[in-house]
This record gives structure tokens, sequence and C-alpha cells, in this order.
């Protein structure tokens, strides 16, 4: 059985009488202690599809559709307390921020103890215990000591750690980490990296890794889905995708990142912008912006094409024309 297995989500913001389409129709499928990486452009739907995932949308003017079961269980609108029995326990979730997270005027051991004992009730004595080895687990040095300081006594590496921790105080077996290292620099960010790292491997956790750096998701993911404009237009093992990208967007994504892309020695950023979430085109969302456009990429959105290696999927109608594909390295 599948730890994770997303089918068709779809994910509308409904204001008035108009609704747009935050994701659409986005499946993926992630095992025990394997690492997925969600990728794509700010605004391309990445966090609203984690949120989903974890059922965290709320209650607002936003509405999810379509299918997430974990561990075989279908999470699209089970009861509420289906859905909170896993937030914190089997799935747990980090942040891009964790100064915003923790509560400035609170010791960081009372808000992991009060946030340990929120999803199971244990004494004080032996939440703090499980707070201690949560914080030895993410190697926080002198944890004893780290319980009694406040979140700005830390730095920010620190911080995340402080989030990680309570992440995996019951350890979960699925992690999804919303651009976790994005506020950080890039000494510690490699650090925070090789943490989650190694705790998926301690723990035989699955990791969900959003993130918009593909050189992160180079070194982490064993799989990768690429978003644009809320909808997947490329997915397969990270090596296939980032050797053979098949998709004129992902390929445009490396041709921004040279470090990975060695061919290509400028930064060649993709031109123009996504499309606004209440203007998006007919067909392909990256047609406006596509170099190779066709009369019948504006018509009607490309059905997932399969490349040469097994898994490997790219939403276009020239994926797998090799010529083209070589003509735009
Ligand atoms: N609750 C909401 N109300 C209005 N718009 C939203 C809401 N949540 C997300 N959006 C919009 O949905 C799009 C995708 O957002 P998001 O999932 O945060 O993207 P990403 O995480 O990839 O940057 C954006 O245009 C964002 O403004
Ligand atoms: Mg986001």
């Amino acid at each position: 059985m599948r730890l994770l297995e997303v089918n068709d989500l779809t994910v509308t913001l409904n204001v008035g009488e108009r609704s747009a389409t935050i994701v659409d129709k986005l499946s993926l499928t992630l095992d025990r202690g394997r690492c997925l990486g969600l990728v794509g452009e700010s605004g391309s739907g990445k966090s609203t599809a984690a949120m989903a995932v974890i059922g965290l949308l709320g209650h607002g003017n936003l509405s999810a559709r379509g299918s997430v079961r974990f561990q075989g269980a279908e999470l699209i609108d089970a009861p509420a307390r289906t859905q909170r029995g896993l937030q914190g326990r089997d799935i747990a979730m980090i942040f891009q921020d964790p100064m915003s997270a923790l509560n400035p005027v609170q010791r960081i051991g009372d808000q992991i103890v009060e946030c340990v004992r929120a999803h199971e009730t244990l004494s004080k004595k032996e939440a703090q215990a499980l707070a201690l080895e949560a914080l030895k687990r993410v190697g926080m040095p002198d944890p004893p000591a780290m319980m009694r300081r406040y979140p700005h006594q830390l730095s920010g590496g620190q911080r995340q750690r402080v989030m990680i921790a309570m992440a995996i105080v019951f350890k979960p077996k699925l992690l999804i980490a919303d651009e976790p290292t994005t506020a950080l620099d890039l000494t510690i960010q490699a650090q925070i990296l090789a943490l989650l790292k190694q705790l998926s491997r301690e723990l035989d956790m699955a990791v969900l890794l959003i993130t918009h750096d593909l050189g992160v998701i180079s070194d982490m993911a064993d799989d990768i889905v690429v978003l644009y404009a809320g909808r997947s237009v490329e997915s397969g093992r990270t090596a296939d995708v980032l050797d053979h990208p098949g998709h004129p967007y992902t390929r445009g994504l490396l041709a921004a990142h040279p470090s990975i892309d060695q061919a290509t020695e400028r930064l060649n950023p993709i031109a123009g912008m996504p499309p606004p979430l209440w203007d998006r085109p007919q067909g392909c969302a990256f047609a406006p912006r596509c170099d190779h456009v066709q009369p019948t990429c504006t018509q009607r959105v490309p059905d997932p094409v399969a490349l040469g290696t097994p898994g490997h999927l790219a939403a276009c109608i020239l994926a797998g024309n090799t010529e083209t594909v070589a003509a735009t390295r």
C-alpha cells in the first residue's frame, strides 16, 4: 500500500459567483522513507496543494475535490477528527518562517511541551522528556538549556531545528516541508537539508519537499513533480526529469539554474510571468511563454505523454519529440 496517493486533487477558490482553480487535477504518490520534490514558481499552488493534503485548507473560500489517500484511507471530506488525528502525528508540516510560527514570549521548552500535550494526554514530565529527545534528535546543542530560551535568543537555523523537533516528536510517517530553507543562508540551508535527509532515514519518514529551487530538489528528492499554474507539467524520477526534461517549462527552470544544467553558463530566466490566477489561458498555461508554441497548445490542455523511462511524464504535445528537445537545449 502506498503511504500517500493523491489523485486529481483540485482546489478552487470561490469568491461570490466566481471561482478560480488554484490546484488543477494534481496526482502524485509517495512511498515510505522517500522524498518527493514539488517544484514551481511562486504562486503555482504548491502550498495550497500541501494544505489540502494535510487537511488544513480551513473552512474559508477554498474547497478541495479529488482524492488524497494516506495509508489507504481517504482524507478528502473525511470527518475533521480523522484529519486532526493525523495532523501533527502521522503527518507533520514545517514552514518557511519559523519565527512567525513560534510564540516570541514563551520559552522554547514550554512551546514544545504544549504542542506535545495538545496531541496526547501526557504528564508535563513525560512531555518534557519527549521534547528533550526531539531536540537531541535534530542536533540541538545542550537541549536542556535550549528549552529555557526564548525564540529571539536562537539563530534562524536553530529556530528551524526547533520547528523540526516539534514536527517529529511523534515520529510522523510523512513530513511536509514547505520551503523549509528559503529564509536561511546557504550554509545553514545545507545543514537543515542534511538534517531532513538524516531524519528521513532514521525514522523511515517520507518527505514532501516544496521548493522553488531546483538545486534543493536535485540534492534531496528521489522523485519530482513540476507544477505550473496549478497543474503538473512534468513528473518522474528526479534524475530522469533533470537530465532529460520533456517540458519546455522544466527546461526553462533548468536554464535559469546553471549549477544544475552545466551546459548553460549564463542565467537564462524564462521570459514573461506565470498567468494570474483569475486569468489563466485556455489550453496549456505555459503557451504564452513558450518558444515552441503550436496552434493546438492554446486550444486544449495537453495530456501527459510517457517518456523514455518508467514513470516519466510530460504534459506537452512536443514531449518525446527528441529533435525538438535537442534543439532547445
Ligand atoms: N485563501 C486564499 N485566498 C485567495 N487566494 C489564494 C488563497 N490561497 C492561495 N491563493 C492564491 O493561489 C495561488 C497559489 O498560491 P500558493 O499555493 O501559495 O502558491 P505557492 O506556494 O506555489 O507560491 C496564488 O495566486 C495565491 O494568491
Ligand atoms: Mg508557498
